[in-house]
């Protein structure tokens, strides 16, 4: 896959409330092939940002061309549900027309060098068991498949 980054004007900023109503179009876009591992609506949407805000240590809003093209979130002092201590990352999402031009790899590359600096050793997120090109993302970025949940796959890179 050729990687566009170089081309585009690519910023990061830091989440705010401002940006709530955009981000939950942003999810219901990034999810619209697999409803199933996304929200129901934009209410219900709203509500897992505002979730995300208070559960995380990062949360950067990614622009292109100024335009909001996805997010990135992640919690350095999160507890996986066996108890251990792990660097999680909740939220990966990017609309649909900004796929496939490395922009998912720039993100999961914010976060884990956020998780890297708070010095966290495991890493670790959810993902839905038939999101193929997500796990084929967090492959190639060493997460290994650990157990399933229901939907969901949870994979844990070690570091
Ligand atoms: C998952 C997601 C973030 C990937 O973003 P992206 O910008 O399209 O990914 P990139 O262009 O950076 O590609 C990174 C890698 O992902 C994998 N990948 C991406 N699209 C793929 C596809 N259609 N088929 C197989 N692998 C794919 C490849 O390994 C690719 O590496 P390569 O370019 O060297 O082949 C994006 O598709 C998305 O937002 N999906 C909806 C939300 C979601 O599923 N989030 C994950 C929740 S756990």
């Amino acid at each position: 896959m050729r990687d566009l980054i170089s081309d585009m004007k690519v910023q990061l900023k830091d989440f705010s409330d401002d940006y709530i109503d955009t981000l939950a179009e942003i999810i219901m876009d990034a999810y619209q092939d697999f409803p199933e591992y996304g929200e129901p609506n934009i209410k219900k949407a709203k509500k897992y940002i505002k979730w995300l805000k208070n559960h995380s240590t990062l949360f950067k809003v990614l622009f292109v061309d100024d335009e909001p093209a996805g997010f990135v979130v992640a919690d350095a002092n999160w507890k996986s549900i066996d108890g251990k201590k792990v660097g999680e990352i909740h939220e990966l999402a990017l609309k649909k027309k900004f796929w496939g031009k490395g922009l998912g790899k720039f993100l999961l590359e914010t976060a884990l060098n956020h998780l890297k600096e708070h010095g966290v050793n495991t890493y670790g997120l959810w993902v839905g068991t038939g999101n193929k090109s997500a796990i084929e993302l967090y492959k190639k970025y060493g997460f290994s498949p650990k157990y399933n949940y229901v939907k969901w796959l949870r994979m844990e890179k070690r570091v």
